[in-house]
């Protein structure tokens, strides 16, 4: 069997969740590739919704095996409250998910690491979930950091105490107040111990070499789902630097995040809003500061699932979206949310950039410079509520007409259109999805 691959093709907050939890059912095995607790998963089924953050998606199906990759990055703590919250309603993840021996782990003091280097920016601050991603994925590439496996290592306590202390030096060179700075609403010696306490509880997992479980399970004619985090949009290699995430969001990253190789990877599923959002620091052309963007947030209750902090809002842009999609090798497109736009009387898309009275249909380099505007086409909005509309012949006219106008743009079939957060709010455009084989 292939590894099929779900990912975000814009600035995070796609969907993915959602759709990880709607495709679970068809496959054996769902595993998460990179990143670590800046991402928010929500999926909402049954009245009850849930946040994931480290959690693969999968793990509503106890049946399903959910794998945390090498290339994910776990806070002890956070995925801890992930826990308990899924055993506060009757769900034991314990028993089916699979944590990698390779997986680096968060430490407190990259969570102060990453405030003060924040603080540091000033105006130019990045706009960091502040989870230690940074600092984290820096000591794993400095080649310093502790894994999953090390847990049981006798020096785990002596590295533990070199690490921190090596972190709190850098603290200190910064200025950063950290006596004073709250971890999740605790001073730091209480989230230090209170992170400590749940290492001891993460050791009640089943730590795998995930590469060699995923490969044999692949073998064995089981099928995987991989599970991104962010967006290519965030993408360390190729999204909008330095306003990025600290790792490779895109397909390439679940090969280096789960041990695949690439001739593995069966079908690449791109996930993306109908329109665009971005949250945090950073370039973003289509923004709309107006009623429209306010529009937009409001009815796409567009707050961060992580940290609260509201997203900005802007029209779809295809040269970023056929970009990502080039990165990729996106097979097929999933658009999420197109019912926010419901009732909108017209909807513009960039079609390129144009600079100086030159037009390029590529992202720039420079995507933030001033002398870059966005080329725009207008569509009718279908103004009409798509509400209980699942069935593909119920949806408004204008809605399809903005499917197939995507779609001419991508060269790429739109498979599903999403209408809502609920499991049910799916609409299967081109029938059943097919796992690869
Ligand atoms: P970090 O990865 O927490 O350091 O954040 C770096 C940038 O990526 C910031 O602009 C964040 O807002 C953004 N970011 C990180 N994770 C997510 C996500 O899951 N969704 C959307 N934006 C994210």
């Amino acid at each position: 069997m292939k590894v099929d691959v779900i990912l975000g093709l814009q600035w995070g907050d796609e969907g993915k969740g959602k759709i990880v939890d709607v495709f679970t059912p068809r496959y054996d095995v769902i595993a998460r590739f990179q990143g670590g607790p800046n991402a928010g998963h929500t999926i909402e089924f049954d009245g009850k919704k849930f946040v994931l953050h480290t959690i693969p998606s999968g793990i509503f199906h106890p049946e399903k095996q959910n794998v945390i990759g090498n290339g994910v990055i776990i806070d002890p703590f956070i995925l801890f409250q992930e826990v308990d919250s899924l055993l506060a309603s009757n769900l034991n993840p314990i028993e089916n998910l699979l944590v990698s021996r390779r997986a680096h782990l968060i430490l407190p003091s990259h969570r102060l690491l990453d405030a003060a280097y924040e603080a540091s920016k000033g105006a130019d601050k990045i706009g960091s979930t502040l989870k230690g991603i940074g600092p984290a994925y820096t000591d794993k590439y400095s080649r310093v950091g502790l894994r999953v496996g090390n847990l049981n290592d006798s020096s785990f306590n002596s590295c533990y105490a070199y690490l921190k202390e090596r972190h709190l030096e850098i603290v200190r060179q910064y200025k950063f107040d950290y006596i004073n700075y709250l971890i999740d609403g605790l001073p730091f010696d209480e989230y230090e111990e209170a992170w400590l306490e749940s290492v001891k509880r993460l050791k009640q997992f089943r730590f795998v070499d995930s590469e060699y479980y995923l490969n044999r399970c692949i073998s064995d004619g089981k099928s995987v789902l991989a599970e991104g985090a962010q967006g290519t949009l965030l993408d360390i290699d190729f999204g909008s630097f330095p306003y990025v995430t600290s790792s490779n969001t895109i397909t390439a990253g679940a090969c280096a995040g789960l041990g695949i190789a690439p001739g593995q990877i069966g079908t690449v599923y791109g996930i993306f809003k109908a329109y665009c959002t971005r949250v945090g620091g950073g370039p973003f052309p289509t923004e709309l500061h107006n009623e429209q963007g306010d529009h937009l947030r409001k009815a796409g209750h567009e707050f961060g699932s992580t940290t609260g902090r509201p997203r900005r809002c802007g029209w779809l842009d295809l040269p970023a979206l056929n970009y990502a999609i080039m990165l990729n090798g996106v097979n097929k497109l999933i658009m999420m949310k197109a019912d926010v736009m419901d009732s909108m009387e017209s909807i513009r898309v960039c079609t390129s950039y144009e600079r100086e009275g030159i037009l390029s249909d590529k992202l720039p380099f420079d995507l933030g410079d001033e002398k870059i505007h966005p080329v725009y086409d207008t569509l009718p909005g279908w103004n009409s509520s798509s509400d209980g509309r699942m069935i593909l012949e119920a949806l408004p006219g204008n809605l399809v007409a903005y499917t197939n106008y995507i779609e001419q743009a991508t060269g790429l079939p739109i498979e599903i259109i999403s209408l809502g957060p609920d499991r049910t709010q799916t609409v299967f455009r081109k029938g059943e999805i097919k796992v690869s084989a």
